[in-house]
């Protein structure tokens, strides 16, 4: 080829690439502001293995309703109490349905699952019956008695660690206590135990998909990959579902046969057994035609109780316990005040002892300000396009609502990295939905429905561990050589476990 035929070749690529990156990155100008999107990949390679922080970085620029492209998804980005309120209280229906990661397709999940169905009759109706069987103030004060045994179990353990003279892995410990409440409020047993020796089937499995769920996945970004399943992750999925659905089916099996025989049996020792949720769920089942709450609905709403509600607390109480050993100062102070409401007693902090424990209580605020389990809440999704702010919201879009950022914005909180409690103290600000500023567990339709349980555990493991132990670090590490980090994954665990040597008081 000669030389200017080679040129004019050159020069026509060269135009049809810049017309190309230009039209496939260009933005809508009506969206949200937000990052220039490269073409196909959109900004995703402005988040970090940290997006949240990203997030928070990148919203300081754009401002706290911000929008990018994450692959082929629009995504919109809350980060300021103000917006969060227009989305999720003013506008709360139009952005109540979900935007499904793949994984949560697996086995159909999303098409059962109180947590990713579109906030229709079917959602409603699990909604209801979480509420009307587990966690209602009626149904949590009956069943408080459960949740005193497993923290009495807590520390147990924890006493034989102090006799051993062992560390306790703290995020480890509170992730049993949490199954076990959780599964003795269901099932009647227990599900897993505290030495790793013995069987930890259920345990694994839950873990297991926690992390496949909680891994960027690139069919999330470019669906079109996902016949090729390229980071193997619905493989390892659907591993994971099987060894959970079936140790469920074998708990429900083994209690649709106690029942057969209890109904058939003429002692009444054997009829008069405690009823418990799996009992009435079961109920149900019979009751109702299989269109309203089946077999299947009740394997799903396990998997999300258990994903949802078990590690979000164990996350918590290990960044509690984390605060409060690098602030022994405070810990006195809450230690303090639950001796002297148990007037000098060992009596251990009951449920109904937390109404008066307000430095307690700020503790447990003061932690999910600073480290929220689930830093976007889980997505939302725009029902249909939306104004917001004189921005259009496209229909489908991603909504992703930076708690975490919101939770540690100069202009709302004084000090924000710092921990300390005592900011709430004369504020009435709390986490139930109504003060933007602090919404760890979301807020309107799709606000966390297992909040009070969990407001219950957290002051009931976190009061009891700091009632009965001080705690030093493992292998007598200065609280300054903490590494502070985080881990991004379905929760923000610390990225190092915080291994806690307790001593007894
Ligand atoms: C510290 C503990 C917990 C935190 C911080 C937490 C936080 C959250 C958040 C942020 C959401 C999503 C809200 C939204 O997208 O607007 C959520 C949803 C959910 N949580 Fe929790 N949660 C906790 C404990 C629990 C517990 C103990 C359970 C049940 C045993 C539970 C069950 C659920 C369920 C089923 C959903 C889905 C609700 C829906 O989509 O309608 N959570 N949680």
């Amino acid at each position: 080829m000669d030389y200017p035929s080679s040129f004019i070749l050159l020069l026509s690529l060269f135009i049809i690439s810049i017309y190309v990156f230009v039209i496939s990155g260009r933005r809508n100008s009506r969206l949200p502001p937000g990052p220039y999107p490269f073409p196909v990949i959109g900004n995703l390679f402005q988040l970090s293995n940290k997006p949240h922080r990203s997030l928070a970085a990148l919203s300081k620029c754009y401002g706290p309703l911000m929008s990018l492209k994450l692959g082929c998804k629009t995504t919109i980005v809350v980060s300021s109490p103000d917006v969060a309120k227009e989305l999720f209280h003013t506008n709360d229906l139009l952005f109540s349905n979900r935007s499904i990661p793949d994984t949560a397709r697996l086995m159909d999940h999303h098409k059962i699952s109180i947590a990713w169905l579109p906030a229709g009759e079917q959602w409603r109706r699990l909604r209801k019956i979480t509420r009307e069987f587990l966690f209602s103030r009626q149904c949590l004060d009956g069943t408080q008695h459960i949740r005193m045994e497993k923290v009495q179990e807590l520390l147990d353990h924890v006493s034989q660690c102090c006799i051993n003279e062992k560390a306790v892995n703290i995020g480890a410990a509170a992730f049993t206590t949490s199954i076990n409440s959780l599964s003795n409020l269901i099932f009647s047993k227990d599900l897993c135990q505290y030495v790793s020796t013995e069987s930890q089937e259920f345990k694994d499995a839950i873990w297991g998909v926690m992390e496949i769920r909680g891994k960027p996945n690139l069919v999330d970004f470019f669906p079109i990959l996902k016949p090729f399943d390229p980071q193997g992750l619905t493989r390892l999925g659907q591993v994971y579902a099987n060894k959970l659905f079936g140790i469920f089916d074998e708990i429900i099996d083994q209690r649709l046969e106690t029942r057969t025989r209890s109904s058939s049996s003429s002692n009444e020792a054997v009829k008069s057994t405690k009823i418990d949720v799996l009992d009435m769920l079961l109920n149900l089942i019979d009751l109702n035609d299989e269109s309203k709450f089946s077999r299947n609905d009740l394997r799903h709403l396990l998997v999300d109780l258990f994903v949802a509600g078990t590690e979000t607390i164990s996350t918590t109480l290990e960044w509690a316990m984390t605060e409060l050993i690098r602030n022994p100062k405070k810990t006195e102070r809450a230690r303090l005040e639950i001796t002297k409401l148990m007037q000098g007693s060992s009596k251990l902090v009951q449920e109904k002892d937390i109404s008066q424990l307000p430095y307690l209580q700020a503790i447990i605020k003061e932690t999910l300000r600073l480290y929220p389990p689930t830093p976007f809440l889980l997505p939302h999704e725009a029902i249909h396009d939306v104004e917001v702010r004189g921005y259009f919201v496209p229909k489908n879009a991603r909504i992703l609502c930076n708690v975490w950022a919101i939770g540690r914005d100069p202009n709302i909180w004084s000090g924000p990295e710092i921990f300390m409690p005592e900011r709430f103290l004369d504020v009435e600000i709390d986490y139930r939905g109504q003060n933007f500023e602090l919404i760890p567990f979301g807020s309107g339709r799709r606000m966390c429905p297992g909040l009070n349980v969990a407001h219950r555990m957290l002051h009931l493991m976190l009061g009891s561990l700091i009632q009965k132990f001080d705690w030093k670090l493992e292998g007598n590490m200065r609280v300054e050589d903490m590494d502070m980090e985080e881990k991004f994954g379905l929760t923000c665990p610390r990225n190092v476990p915080l291994m806690a040597v307790p001593i007894k008081l």
